[in-house]
């Protein structure tokens, strides 16, 4: 049953962002990315700067970390860290290519102030694997963080937290299979997850809306939602369009250079908490 866009109500967020100064495609951790194939950074670049127009121009903040020469991924904020209740669980990442960025992450948040900031002992690949689904931590398992993280999550923020097993190794982080668009709502694509995760997402949310695998394919699940506005890939046009008819509101950005390191608008952005509710800042 769908709702009117009156019953969709946006909450401000944080966001932290890195500029793909450094981007490249140099080596291949997943199945997007192909070392042989042109990149252009200008256009990331250009893509990147419209994507943070777009959730600047939705009333969210943006704070940047610096990028890093060598790192080509870092634009991926999400992956650095999970950030629940100003609380700050640095990544610990999988493949060496990305281990560096630990270290720029946990810098950048010590330097904010954040009091309570901890590196991961188990390998555990950030908000691009972690989801907040009210106070549960949906937790994506099988092929970036190891389902032994899951305890640490949770110890570390006196949280709940559901390990979900991702299947496809196109969809290797939870949050290019399943958005959370509210705390009722989430969008996923069920071929991503074992029949056991199917069931435990039905459970979670009173209200799933299945996108259709060629939308996944354009990282149409890699869209980010504040609850009314749910930036999404361009390419993605009947989930934007199976957005409207439950009451929200698309905001297409083009993110296709972007998608060639495996990645859309949601990799790009890590969420530092509610607009509300600022940690403190240095
Ligand atoms: N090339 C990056 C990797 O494979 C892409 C990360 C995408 N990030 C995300 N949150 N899904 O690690």
């Amino acid at each position: 049953m769908s709702e009117s866009s009156a019953t969709r109500t946006a909450r401000p967020r944080r966001y932290l962002m890195c500029p793909p100064t450094h981007f490249a495609v140099d080596y291949a951790i997943n199945p997007w990315m192909d070392p042989d194939a042109p990149v252009d950074r200008g256009r990331a670049v250009a893509q990147w700067g419209a994507l943070k127009s777009a959730i600047e121009g939705l009333g969210h903040t943006v704070e940047l970390i610096d990028p890093v020469p060598g790192l080509p991924d870092m634009v991926y904020a999400a992956n650095g860290a999970t950030v629940i209740d100003g609380r700050v669980l640095v990544a610990s990442f999988r493949h060496p290519e990305r281990s560096g960025e630990s270290s720029a992450f946990e810098k950048w948040f010590r330097g904010r102030g954040y009091a309570a900031v901890l590196g991961a002992d188990h390998v555990n690949e950030g908000e691009g694997d972690h989801l907040l689904a009210g106070r549960t931590v949906l937790a994506g398992n099988g092929f970036r963080t190891e389902r032994a993280a899951n305890a640490e999550t949770a110890r570390y923020f006196g949280r709940p937290v559901l390990g979900l097993s991702l299947v496809d190794p196109r969809f290797y982080h939870l949050d290019t299979a399943l958005a959370v668009l509210d705390e009722r709502t989430a969008m996923f694509w069920p071929g991503a997850f074992t029949t056991r995760g199917r069931r435990r997402v039905a459970e979670l949310f009173p209200e799933v809306l299945a996108v259709e695998e060629s939308d996944a394919e354009h990282f149409g699940l890699n869209a980010i939602s504040d609850g009314r506005h749910v930036v999404l890939p361009a390419a993605a046009e009947r989930t934007a369009r199976l957005l409207t008819n439950h009451g929200f509101v698309p905001v297409p950005v083009e993110t296709d250079e972007l998608a060639k390191g495996g990645g859309g608008p949601k990799c790009c952005v890590l969420q530092l908490g509610d607009g509300t509710a600022l940690p403190a800042a240095a």
